[in-house]
């Protein structure tokens, strides 16, 4: 990305020292945050700035809820950390008692608390290899599930998350997800599964299949009519659990606890994270008791999973997102959202289409409408001209021509106003260089 090179900014101060003092594999933008609230933060040079990203979707309900601010300074005033396997407290019980709460289906359901979506992903998996005592995991094209070796490896992008890191884990196979506007339905995915099934592992082997109920890094694709009721139904017939990867789409971000409710479906297990905690990292799997308690004490946990700080704030954000009228608000936003970028769309060719589900949007931007050639450095531009103009955007997709829309629900009609109106006039630039 470019760096701010206003000189005598603080920005260009703080760039040199993030160049000096920062390992080069963190991306990063010129950006430097001075404070936050709602949907807009400051950087250190004064200049204010429309969030679209929310931390990559962590920040549903807003930067610095008041809320969550608080419940966290009480619990700081109390204790600060235990480790959960020493000393055991609330808190992590009512954040457990949500979390299962946002499961799909009656239960009865167990959670267990991390740290992060990628240690939720490997978590998850572990307790199926566990409970079926078989070693491989069938996973999708577009896929992101973390950047640890086991995440990185069920992930679906070689560059940036793979390349020069193999040997990867063993034992993983990748199958067709759906994205219709490039050719690819719920019949030729699900055949897919049914060929690897045939070409390259026994479904006996196999102890879970993981999915994205909506695929976030890999390009904001929402699960086709049927996709997931037929990959349960094939997981049922063979043993295999069934783990809805719900750390980017869940916590009503499409309007649901989790997603995949979208279609009516439950999911053996469950991964979460993200806006689980209003902003603290934790995160979590939640699933049937008896695939959770197949593994014996002591095979799970870590030091700070479920730190009490974490749980402060997680119980509150949790709160939100059981709540109905939440729910249906997410919803309503949603629909507006996708309104916008609609009108946009009708506005700018290079918007190939318009997809996503609740307030879970993205678009994918081509050369050319007819040939949907993908147009990678439009994506590209249109993020740095907008972050000139006050408004952060992030891309997504394999083919990184996709720009995803996670603005934080409480954003305002006003902060869409000037949101929107950036993006617009982001993208006409961009077109016309
Ligand atoms: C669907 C999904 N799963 C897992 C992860 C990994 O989460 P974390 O970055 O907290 O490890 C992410 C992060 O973007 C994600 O979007």
């Amino acid at each position: 990305m470019a760096v701010d090179q206003r000189a005598g900014t603080r920005t260009a101060e703080l760039q040199a020292e993030r160049e000096r003092l920062v390992a080069r594999g963190i991306a990063t933008a010129p950006l430097f945050v001075e404070r936050a609230h709602g949907a807009r933060l400051t950087d250190v040079d004064g200049r204010e700035y429309i969030d679209f990203v929310g931390g990559i979707g962590t920040l549903n309900g807003g930067h610095t809820p008041e809320t969550v601010v608080a419940a966290i300074k009480e619990q700081a005033e109390r204790y600060l950390h235990q480790c959960y396997s020493i000393a055991q407290y609330e808190p992590f019980l009512e954040v457990c008692r949500r979390l299962i709460a946002c499961h799909p289906g009656t239960g009865p359901f167990k959670a267990l608390l991390v740290n992060t979506g990628a240690e939720a992903t490997e978590n998850a998996v572990k307790i199926a290899r566990y409970h079926t005592g078989r070693q491989a995991v069938v996973c999708f094209e577009n896929a992101f599930h973390g950047r640890t070796l086991l995440g990185m490896t069920l992930t679906s992008k070689a560059m940036p998350y793979k390349k020069g890191f193999g040997p990867f884990a063993p034992e993983v196979y990748r199958a067709q997800a759906p994205y219709p506007y490039r050719g690819i339905g719920t019949a030729e995915a699900l055949a897919s599964v049914e060929r690897l099934f045939k070409s390259q592992v026994d479904p006996s082997a196999v102890a879970a299949m993981i999915y994205e109920p909506v695929q976030g890094e890999g390009g904001f694709h929402p699960a086709t009519e049927g996709f997931v009721e037929g990959l349960i139904e094939i997981c049922a017939k063979h043993g295999i659990v069934y783990i809805s990867d719900e750390v980017q789409s869940g916590m009503c971000r499409t309007g649901y606890p989790a997603a995949v409710a979208r279609w009516g479906c439950e999911p053996d297990l469950c991964t979460w994270g993200k806006s689980m905690g209003g902003g603290l990292p934790i995160a979590g799997v939640t699933g049937r008791a008896e695939i959770m308690d197949s593994v014996h004490p002591g095979g799970l946990g870590g030091t700070f999973v479920g730190n009490p700080l974490s749980c402060a704030a997680a119980i509150v954000a949790l709160d939100q997102v059981l709540d109905p009228a939440y729910q249906e608000a997410s919803r309503a936003f949603g629909d507006k959202l996708r309104g916008r970028l609609e009108d946009v769309a009708s506005r700018v060719p290079a918007i190939g289409e318009v997809r996503g589900l609740g307030a879970m949007l993205a678009i994918e931007l081509v050369e050319d409408r007819e040939t949907r050639a993908p147009a990678a450095a439009l994506a590209g531009r249109t993020i740095e001209i907008a972050r000139g103009r006050g408004l952060i955007l992030m891309g997504a997709g394999v083919l990184s021509n996709v720009i995803r829309i996670l603005v934080p629900l409480v954003a305002t009609d006003a902060d869409l106003d000037e949101g929107f109106e950036i993006l617009e006039a982001s993208l006409r630039e961009a077109s016309a260089a």
